[in-house]
């Protein structure tokens, strides 16, 4: 329906206007009967509906509807698989339909910085490329429905202590390079209806009151469309926030700053445009969804059921296998720990959902009348040592073919609201594991966690199978993969340390309680392990299918690029094992130009395709200047000097298997003016002025009586070049080059520049 929002707006009073701009409670927006306006809810999300009728919170305390809980970020992430998860977007678009929910408060796309973050199951990876991709795809699935997103936590928010008051503080190269890209992605590909600001500040400034952030990246630069919603609580100074770009206050404040709105504009503080603006945005919103229901949506309980087991199904990651998986039919196999029995599905907080079924391994394998066997082993919460529990599981260990440990973190390990301790799994189950793998080689251990644990026994078991928190179906998705009713598929979308102490932030996470330095920059994740040659224990990317693929025949349609044009990169995968199976095809992109502060190579695109024994599929992906670019602080643009660039494809961050260079030359200029500050590395590094810098020198090394440092004058000459790469040209006069002529150096070389 075409309507006239600004004469909607016109017939409201200043208090009506403000009153717009905050819920009506802790979920719905405020209607007004006067002027048709409907109230709508808005609601939690991700990774189902978290519906509350009665008691409302947002920590997930209170009793919500009966949903279906998917697999969560952690996992989703893992599938690589964009069609998917917009499937799965799909499924809950509709779902919000049949329960008139406007809006699903998600995806959360911050980065994991540390795999303490006690959110991070909510979240994709520590790789921008993949999250901003995985965002966008689910956003474009729930939005068909005509239902919102909320792109959340803008931004930089990547731990959970002190969460609404720490300043994260970092630099803008590494918020753009690292912390934006996935809202700029979910922005302009995605264009959610909504984007939600976090609690904590940026570099001193609260989210909620960043201009910069709110107004000038978000509208101005990436053409964000829709409203800001604050986090639940996220407001500090609600007209300060106004004026930023924060449109709606969540939850209700009990017209506390709703007051505070109409004060400013009658003082004069606040202009009542901004807040007519404000207004605009929020209803347009309202109106998108109450415009457009769905009457023919449908929650339909066991098909979504399905759905959420199907997708764990492709996104658990087979991390090791010596060839005892997949199980054979008629095996004798012991099933031992409680997650077996009761699997931990998902995280603590507000996206927890009350999950309408949910199916144990343990439940499957009997459904399905598998010959197994199970000891609880250890308790599914705490960390006790049951000494009678682990002497019956090394004993059922003994008698069986197979033992199968389904261990990971405890439900208060890990949960919105605080962040873990350390990266350890209970003790008991390190133990256990420790303990059955001594009687049993053909020991496999299942993990349910959100995040990253150190795994000190990983060298000594047979397989170990990444479930993350799959949802509802978890155990179902478990026993097709366990007996190889499906091939796994999923990959690490986070690397997995060693020790919590090889991680980057290590030293500077949490912060002194007031601010978090991100001392580390942009090395996060892979970034940093591999320009320090750290051995991890899983690689960013990896992840064992029980058949194998051959890459052949990269190529590109023009080993050319520019700042305009594109490329085309195929390249032809085969399954030459004998399964069925899915490859997750990934590209890098690497400097060759010896730019300073870039990664060995970041993640560009990636691809996943579903290949028959002998089948071959070519994969094709694109580059662009920007997939070459870092983030030019002085520029204040991305740039990529022009020269060489390698394209890396393969199976994982550390398994490349082919690589071939493209040429790229672009016409952005660096600023550039020579002054006394300037060295003579950085003249001799610049086009314009190296060739004028290296006739200087020549000269000045006539003039001089140059000391023989060695026998030999050509390295005597590289010494003297070396010693002088960091000198000011003010420092020039310790060389005895007189003060004048460094002046009418510095005009020429500047005539070469401007
Ligand atoms: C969380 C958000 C959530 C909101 C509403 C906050 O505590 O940070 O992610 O959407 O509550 O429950």
């Amino acid at each position: 329906m075409n309507r006239d929002l600004k004469k909607l707006i016109a017939a409201m009073t200043l208090e009506e206007k403000a009153g717009m701009c905050s819920g009506a409670d802790f979920w719905n927006t405020k209607g007004m009967e006067r002027l048709q306006i409907p109230s709508v809810m808005l609601s939690d999300g991700p990774h189902g509906i978290r519906k509350q009728e009665g008691k409302a919170d947002h920590l997930g305390l209170n009793e919500s509807i009966k949903a279906v809980c998917f697999p969560s970020a952690c996992a989703t992430a893992c599938s690589f698989d964009v069609d998917l998860i917009r499937k799965m977007g799909e499924t809950l678009g509709e779902e919000c339909q049949a329960v008139d929910l406007s809006m699903l408060l998600g995806p959360g796309v911050n980065i994991k910085r540390n795999p303490l973050c006690g959110r991070n199951f909510e979240y994709f990876s520590e790789d921008p490329c993949l999250t901003g991709k995985m965002a966008a795809s689910y956003i474009k699935g729930v939005q068909s429905w005509d239902v919102g997103t909320s792109v959340k936590h803008f931004a930089v928010n990547n731990q959970e202590y002190r969460r609404m008051s720490a300043s994260s503080d970092l630099s803008e190269r590494t918020m753009r390079e690292i912390y934006l890209p996935a809202f700029e992605e979910a922005v302009r590909e995605a264009q959610p209806k909504t984007v939600m600001c976090s609690y904590n500040k940026v570099n001193g400034v609260f989210a909620s009151e960043s201009e910069e952030l709110l107004t000038k990246i978000l509208r101005d630069e990436w053409g964000f469309e829709g409203y800001v919603v604050s986090d639940w609580g996220a407001v500090n100074d609600r007209v300060e926030g106004l004026k930023a770009g924060l449109d709606l206050e969540m939850p209700a404040s009990g017209g506390y700053r709703d007051a505070k709105i109409v004060e400013a504009v009658r003082n004069g503080e606040l202009d009542e445009a901004v807040l007519d603006r404000a207004v605009e945005r929020i209803l347009k919103v309202v109106f998108d969804y109450a415009d457009h229901r769905h009457p023919e949506a449908v929650f339909d309980f066991e098909a979504d059921n399905e759905k959420a087991t199907a997708i764990e199904t492709e996104c658990a990651v087979l991390l090791e296998n010596n060839g005892v998986l997949p199980l054979q039919e008629g095996q004798k196999v012991v099933y031992i720990g409680e997650f077996a029995a009761r699997p931990r599905y998902q995280g603590g907080g507000s996206s927890h959902i009350n999950a309408s079924k949910v199916t144990s391994a343990l439940e499957a394998a009997e459904a399905k009348g598998r010959n197994v066997s199970y000891v609880k082993g250890f308790p599914w919460d705490g960390d006790e040592i049951d000494a009678q529990e682990v002497e019956k599981a090394v004993n059922a260990a003994k008698n069986a073919d197979v033992t199968v440990i389904f261990a990971g973190l405890p439900d208060v390990f890990e949960s919105e609201g605080y962040d873990r301790k350390n990266m350890k799994m209970p003790n008991c189950q390190d133990y256990l594991i420790e303990e059955v793998a001594k009687v049993q080689p053909n020991t496999v251990v299942v993990l349910h966690n959100g995040s990253p644990v150190e795994i000190p026994w990983a060298d000594k078991v047979a397989a170990i199978l990444e479930m993350y928190l799959g949802g509802q179906g978890v155990g179902e998705a478990c026993d097709r993969l366990l007996y190889g009713q499906a091939n796994p598929s999923g990959r690490l979308p986070e690397t997995f340390p060693i020790r919590l102490e090889d991680n980057p932030s290590y030293l500077s996470f949490g912060g002194d309680g007031k601010t978090v330095d991100y001392t580390e920059g942009i090395y996060v994740g892979y970034r940093y392990y591999e320009a320090k040659k750290l051995p991890v224990r899983w690689s960013f990317g990896h992840g064992l299918s029980y058949t194998e693929f051959r890459y052949d025949n990269l190529r590109v349609s023009s080993p050319m690029l520019n700042d305009e044009s594109q490329i085309q990169v195929e390249v032809d995968v085969t399954n030459v094992g004998a399964r069925e199976g899915k490859e997750v095809v990934q590209l890098y992109v690497s400097d060759r130009n010896g730019t300073v502060n870039r990664p060995v190579k970041e993640l560009k695109g990636f691809q996943k395709i579903s290949l028959k024994p002998g089948e071959t599929k070519t994969v094709q992906m694109q580059i662009c200047a920007r997939d070459l670019s870092f983030y030019h602080e002085e520029l204040k643009d991305w740039y990529a000097p022009t020269g060489t660039y390698e394209l890396l494809v393969g199976h994982a961050s550390d398994d490349i298997r082919l690589r071939c260079e493209i040429q790229f030359t672009t016409k952005k200029v660096l600023p550039f003016h020579v002054s006394g500050e300037t060295t003579v590395g950085e003249l001799l590094v610049n086009p314009r002025t190296a060739g004028a810098t290296a006739g200087f020198l020549a000269e000045l090394q006539k003039q001089s009586d140059p000391k023989e440092y060695t026998s030999d004058e050509e390295t005597d000459t590289k010494m003297m070049q070396a010693m002088l790469d960091g000198m000011p040209l003010r420092s020039l006069l310790l060389l005895g080059v007189p003060g004048t002529a460094i002046e009418s150096l510095i005009d020429t070389l500047n005539m070469f520049v401007d």
